[in-house]
């Protein structure tokens, strides 16, 4: 077949990593950096995600969400954040349905700040919190209160965001299941739209990871408390780490565990794109000052490897109505049958899904597709 006739999926997501912070957690391995005293370094950056963004030509017409992370975001200035927010704009669909995120951290949230990002259109918001115990906060690096998270998010809601997400985390040291128990009473009074429940993952390259420090191991009981404490105040469970109100579920994320085309600009961002037929993930490796997008190509197996890999994260499961994943599912069919015999999958509604024991031990199911 000759290149030329070869026609690419489309991109459907966009991400734009914004790597600035004030302050380093001691969980995180982002890629992320102390802000520059110097604007000039803030402006070049994004004078760079410009260009980046640019030579992508034509290949964002179809998407339908952007997602901008860090680092934290809201630590940009205001002129800073208009620039960014003007960048982003010609990206920007108009439909109903398009979702426009932003992740913010509540020390730098401001009214100002929030009426910009809802000029440009930014309709989700997702805010670290991490926990609502102020000692807690303290010890894993974080510079805001809970006071704090509380006031900022009631300022979102009051400037107008519908849709609101919190980040929080679990199996934190000497969390407690009491401190998990007050953590879900804010939430009752709070109702975010969506909540994103982490279990603290220890990171090599984080503060705590270069110490040694070894994780507390509580995970599977904070794991049901959370669970069942959301069930209970009507929170739908979706993905691994991830639940929501009313059937706002992240589409952006969504697009990640469907194995849908996303490209992904700024420092450290990922993407998974396909040129010419072939499916390529990058990323871009560097410095905030310079950086340069990698690519890795993906045989046909590591391509299904990872629709398993995401699809599996799903509540739902993989779609099997959809041709490429019938396909995957086809080619991994004696596993999967085997897997099904040990009730860790089943096929619900022609969705392929973990059951809830194979939920548990999701990691150990994976190592046999590989
Ligand atoms: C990298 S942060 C970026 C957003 C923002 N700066 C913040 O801190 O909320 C995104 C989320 O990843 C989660 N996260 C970061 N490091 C983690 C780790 N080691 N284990 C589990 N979750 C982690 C936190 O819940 C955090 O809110
Ligand atoms: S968790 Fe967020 S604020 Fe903390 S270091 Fe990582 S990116 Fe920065």
């Amino acid at each position: 077949m000759k290149k030329s006739s070869i026609v690419d999926r489309k991109i459907k997501s966009l991400y734009v990593h914004i790597p600035f912070c004030e302050h380093i957690c001691f969980y995180c391995d982002f890629v992320k950096i102390i802000k520059p005293k110097d604007v000039n370094s803030i402006n070049k950056y994004l004078n760079n995600l410009q260009d980046e963004l640019a030579s992508y030509g034509n290949k964002f017409d179809d998407i339908k969400s952007i997602y901008i992370g860090g680092g934290t975001p809201s630590c940009l200035e205001i002129n800073e954040t208009i620039r960014m927010c003007e960048i982003l704009s010609s990206y920007k669909k108009e439909s109903i349905d398009f979702e426009y995120s932003i992740e913010l951290n509540p020390e730098s949230i401001t009214k100002e700040k929030l009426e910009i990002y809802k000029q440009f259109g930014i309709n989700r918001l997702s805010i670290g919190v991490q926990t609502f115990d102020n000692n807690l906060l303290k010890k894993i690096g974080r510079i805001h209160d809970n006071s704090t998270a509380i006031e900022k998010y009631q300022l979102a809601r009051e400037v107008g965001f519908s849709n609101i997400s919190i980040d929080l985390m679990y199996n934190l040291f000497d969390q407690k299941l009491d401190n998990i128990k007050v953590d879900l009473e804010h939430i009752k009074k709070l109702k975010p739209d969506h909540i994103s429940w982490y279990s603290l993952i220890m990171k090599e390259d984080s503060v705590w990871g270069k110490k040694n420090l070894k994780l507390p191991g509580n995970d599977e009981l904070f794991d049901e408390v959370v669970s069942k404490g959301l069930k209970k105040l009507g929170y739908d469970w979706y993905e691994v780490s991830n639940y929501c109100l009313n059937n706002k579920y992240s589409r952006h994320n969504v697009t990640y565990w469907n194995n849908s085309l996303f490209a992904g600009v700024g420092v450290g961002a990922s993407g998974f794109e396909q040129i010419d037929g072939q499916y390529f993930l990058t990323v871009n490796k560097g410095n905030y000052a310079s950086y340069k997008k990698n690519y890795e190509k993906l045989s046909t197996e590591d391509y299904y490897f990872q629709v398993i890999m995401m699809g599996l994260r799903m509540v739902k499961g993989i779609d099997l109505n959809k041709t490429k994943n019938k396909t995957v599912y086809n080619f991994y069919r004696n596993i999967i049958d085997k897997k099904i015999d040990q009730e860790l999958l089943e096929v619900v509604d022609n969705f392929l899904r973990c059951t809830k024991k194979g939920f548990n031990i999701m990691n150990e199911i994976l190592v046999d597709f590989l």
